[in-house]
């Protein structure tokens, strides 16, 4: 393969942007040395590099397009109201047509505010629990890799340079399916936890009820139970994890999907708490979410037409399926090569990610490394395995013959020694002290 176009802008890219993009886990050092830089354009299943190289993608724009890039209905109901324009001084009344079409999705919510990125809506969820309940501490789950770009958030991981230990104080942390750890903090700080937050599932089920568990806790204890769905939602269920799991959440934080790439992210919840955001009540006003282009035409427009489609087509459904397909296939070549152990899936079907270990069982991230390398050259790009409404059988059966090819390299990396076939330097994770 051929990246010498995406050589030279990677130059061009570190001298005037820090890291080279906009986005970590877009990064060059999330990827080995010979992988696509740029990515001029995606259809469907499938984006091509600035250098011309097709592939098979498996990363769906950080798991924000669930229908498939470029889909031609979303495009065009954006590019219908972006004819009428972005932005006006009053609000659209795509606002409220989206806001009705949310809420007749994500049942249990009362009231929905829209934002831009999953991160608007987590700070909004966790500055509004703070409010109505007049206390200070968020509990996070430890076991779920991120919540925000804010400090409450950013400053609990290796990266919190920047940030002041008071804040860095006002969070703690619970481990999931173990309400014995969220019980732990509210006895250790009674009455200072404003809220928890956790996603619905992450790498194991709940165990034993936990959620509704967890929710019961919370309540008797008068602390707010919010849900993060910026994954679940809009890919699990058509009514999000909590859909999946029959529960109904304070809060909840949806994103990513549901513009189908367009940026727009919703905090949804119960009229009682959100209603402080607002205009009708005699409280202390909260300043929720308000951003210039916090709800901007086109993007609504796109969010409706993806939620039309999710209800109208069995997407959710076909999610499933063809993520099943996918996983059995892989999981065949994973016995074949008998790699159990060091090489795993983790998680649902509808969202499959992957798990790269060394001959010592240990994670990898030169063995990461080599996997994405040899599926590059075999015309996939697969940071982790999520599938779309426009991925088919063939493109899933070209993956699983890449990924059975690259396996075999796996384990002959494994017998002799993985500097042997990775050309350069090993990945990194994003979260990390120092370059
Ligand atoms: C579970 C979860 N919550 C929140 C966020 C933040 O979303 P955004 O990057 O859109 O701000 C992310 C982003 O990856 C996420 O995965």
């Amino acid at each position: 393969m051929n990246f010498e176009k995406s050589t030279i802008l990677r130059k061009r890219a570190h001298a005037v942007i820090p890291g080279g993009c906009h986005t970590y886990a877009k990064g060059d050092d999330q990827y080995p040395q010979l992988a696509p830089g740029f990515i001029v354009r995606g259809k469907g299943s499938h984006v091509w590099d600035v250098d011309g190289n097709e592939y098979i993608e498996y990363g769906m724009g950080l798991r924000s397009v669930t229908l498939g890039h470029a889909y031609d209905s979303v495009n065009e109901a954006a590019y219908r109201q972006m004819l009428l324009g972005h932005n006006f001084v009053r609000p659209s009344p795509v606002e409220v047509e989206c806001a009705e079409k949310f809420l007749s999705m994500i049942t249990g919510a009362e009231m929905v505010k829209f934002g831009k990125n999953g991160s608007d809506v987590t700070n909004a969820a966790v500055k509004l629990a703070r409010a109505y309940t007049g206390r200070d501490l968020i509990a996070i789950c430890g076991d779920h890799a991120f919540f925000s770009v804010d400090d409450w958030f950013i400053g609990t991981t290796a990266m919190s340079a920047g940030i002041p230990k008071a804040i860095k104080d006002l969070t703690v942390k619970f481990r999931y399916n173990d309400t014995e750890s969220v019980q732990a903090l509210f006895d250790q700080y009674p009455n200072q936890i404003a809220c928890v937050i956790l996603e619905p599932e992450k790498d194991v089920p709940p165990a034993n009820n936990f959620l509704h568990r967890l929710q019961s806790l919370c309540s008797q204890n008068g602390v707010v139970f919010i849900l993060d769905e910026m994954i679940t939602g809009f890919r699990w269920h058509n009514g999000g994890g909590q859909g999946y799991y029959d529960i109904v959440p304070d809060m909840s934080a949806f994103g990513k999907a549901m513009g189908n790439g367009y940026s727009i992210a919703a905090l949804a919840g119960k009229r009682e708490i959100m209603k402080l955001g607002g205009l009708d009540h005699d409280q202390e006003r909260v300043f929720l979410l308000s951003l210039t282009h916090g709800a901007e035409n086109p993007n609504l427009a796109a969010a409706l037409e993806v939620m039309k489609i999710f209800k109208r087509e069995p997407v959710v459904h076909m999610l499933w399926k063809i993520g099943e397909r996918l996983a059995s296939g892989i999981q065949k070549s994973i016995d074949e090569h008998k790699l159990n152990g060091y090489f795993k899936m983790v998680g649902k079907p509808c969202c499959l990610v992957y798990g790269t270990l060394d001959e010592k069982k240990l994670p990898s991230q030169a063995f990461r490394a080599l996997f994405l390398q040899e599926t590059i050259k075999r015309g996939v790009l697969a940071p982790s395995l999520i599938v779309s409404y426009s991925h088919h059988e063939s493109d899933v059966d070209r993956t699983i013959e890449a990924i059975d090819e690259t396996l075999s390299i796996y384990k002959r990396a494994l017998e002799e020694g993985v500097q042997k076939y990775l050309v350069g330097r090993p990945v990194k994770p994003v979260f990390r002290k120092f370059n």
